[in-house]
């Protein structure tokens, strides 16, 4: 029994990635400060409707959330960071947005939904 803590370290420090960059940008693109950038823009940034409504009964709004499928990571970087009328406006490390961005990039271009 007391072997077991010379392995220890191994179980600590062995792997350097618990998590994969993919597994990373997952997490925080479904929650980022807790809100998630995918009930906005869909699950692969494809976009989506976030709320649709009659106005005064009569004319039809719809307020949608954009694709960010093909943003680049400048655009990206410089649109969380602002204010919008609807999007909230977020305070994100250079490192958090760019795994983000490479989120974004990897599950469209395997085309996979989801990694589970
Ligand atoms: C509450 C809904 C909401 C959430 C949450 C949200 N967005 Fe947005 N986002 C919008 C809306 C609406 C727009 C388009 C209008 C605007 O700029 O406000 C937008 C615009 C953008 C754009 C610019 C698209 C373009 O074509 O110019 C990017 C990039 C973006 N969002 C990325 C993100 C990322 C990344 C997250 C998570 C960190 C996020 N958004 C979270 C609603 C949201």
């Amino acid at each position: 029994m007391k072997k077991l803590w010379l392995f220890l370290p191994i179980f600590l420090f062995g792997s350097e990635d618990f998590i994969t960059d993919l597994e990373y940008g997952q997490m925080l693109y479904k929650n980022p400060r807790g809100i998630s950038c995918a009930s906005c823009h869909g699950l692969k940034g494809e976009g989506k409707v976030i709320v649709s409504y009659l106005k005064k009964n009569k004319e039809r709004v719809t307020i949608y959330g954009s694709d960010i499928r093909q943003i680049s990571l400048s655009k990206l970087k410089a649109t969380v960071a602002r204010n919008h009328p609807i999007m909230p406006k977020y305070y994100l490390t250079t490192e958090e947005v760019t795994a983000i961005y490479y989120y974004i990039q990897m599950i469209n271009q395997k085309d996979k939904g989801d990694i589970e």
